[in-house]
């Protein structure tokens, strides 16, 4: 069974960051301890009810992709078990699927994003500009159409509450120097095809998706946060996918849905989810689990 967890509590560790969905702890020597949650955020809102097995499903889905992409680029987990982190008395079996232990990184500020295809705010952009962060695209793209080769689409990260912007890659390079800002949009194109690649054989489409970076003390780069989770990537069902029109996808689309149906005005706080809808998603997030690491949620 899967555990369910809305807030972490770990008395005596020393609460850093808690974020949209993961509470981030410093730990001694440089390091994290990370636990994601179960909390769903939607419009940029955290909504009041979790998805049960979320952070778990999360964390696994992560943890693969970390693992299989290490050859390409390091990444922040560290071969740590939890019970030597966790304080003494806490429930091993509530954090030791959704939590990692990871080098404490210093953040590059960007967000880097890969695309394979033409949808959000990509799609948006194309339209507008021809253009996609600077990047002259072919006329004549339609929305979700795939893109002639995979492109570093950066972005800015928001300040809370704001949506975060398309920039170009001299913006990146004006804020990091050419050296990081080339070395960033490399590893984010090899993670990317690299995973588009092994999803393809399994049906699945990643149209797009997003890492983070952190350098070391010595400059050295690592991706880290999350890797190739429903939360970071669109990931479209290879079967029922169609040039021209919104493809359905593996994330938060049933309590989006479901929102659009509420006179809410997308400020916190969030409305409550009926329970079927939750569940809905969560089992959104076990398929993508199942198919892509083939680990059954039990
Ligand atoms: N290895 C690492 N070193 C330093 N920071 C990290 C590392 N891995 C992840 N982070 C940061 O930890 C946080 C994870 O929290 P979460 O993903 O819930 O935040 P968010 O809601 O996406 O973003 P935020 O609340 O910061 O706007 C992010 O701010 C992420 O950048
Ligand atoms: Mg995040």
């Amino acid at each position: 069974m899967p555990t369910t967890l809305l807030q972490s509590n770990l008395p005596g560790l020393d609460l850093i960051h808690r974020g949209k969905v993961r509470d981030v702890y410093a730990l001694p020597e440089n390091r994290l301890l990370i636990v994601a949650s179960d909390r769903l955020s939607a419009f940029d809102v955290v909504l009041p009810d979790p998805i049960p097995g979320k952070g778990e499903m999360l964390t696994q889905i992560s943890n693969f992709w970390f693992a299989k992409t290490a050859h390409l680029v390091p990444n922040h987990l560290l071969d740590v078990p939890l019970a030597d982190v966790l304080p003494a008395g806490t429930d091993l079996k509530l954090y030791e699927k959704r939590a990692v232990v990871t080098r404490r990184l210093k953040p590059v500020p960007v967000e880097a994003i890969a695309r394979g295809y033409l949808i959000g705010s990509g799609w948006k952009d194309y339209q507008a500009t021809g253009s996609l962060c600077g990047i002259k695209l072919p006329a004549g793209l339609k929305q979700a159409q795939q893109l002639p080769e995979p492109i570093f689409t950066p972005s800015t990260k928001a300040a809370v509450g704001d949506h975060d912007e398309n920039v170009s890659f001299d913006a990146v390079v004006a804020a990091v120097g050419p050296a990081l800002a080339e070395q960033v949009r490399e590893a984010t194109l090899s993670i990317y095809q690299w995973a588009a690649a092994y999803a393809a054989e399994r049906g699945i489409i990643i149209a797009d998706t997003k890492f983070e970076f952190g350098t070391d003390e010595n400059g050295k780069l690592y991706v880290m946060d999350e890797m190739l989770t429903p939360d970071s990537s669109r990931f479209w069902p290879a079967d029922s996918y169609q040039v021209g029109i919104s493809p359905p996808s593996y994330d938060k689309q049933f309590v989006r849905d479901y929102l659009e149906t509420l006179d809410w005005n997308k400020k916190a706080p969030g409305p409550h989810v009926p329970a079927d809808v939750t569940g809905a998603t969560a089992a959104k997030y076990a398929e993508a689990l199942q198919r892509l690491a083939n680990i059954t949620v039990d």
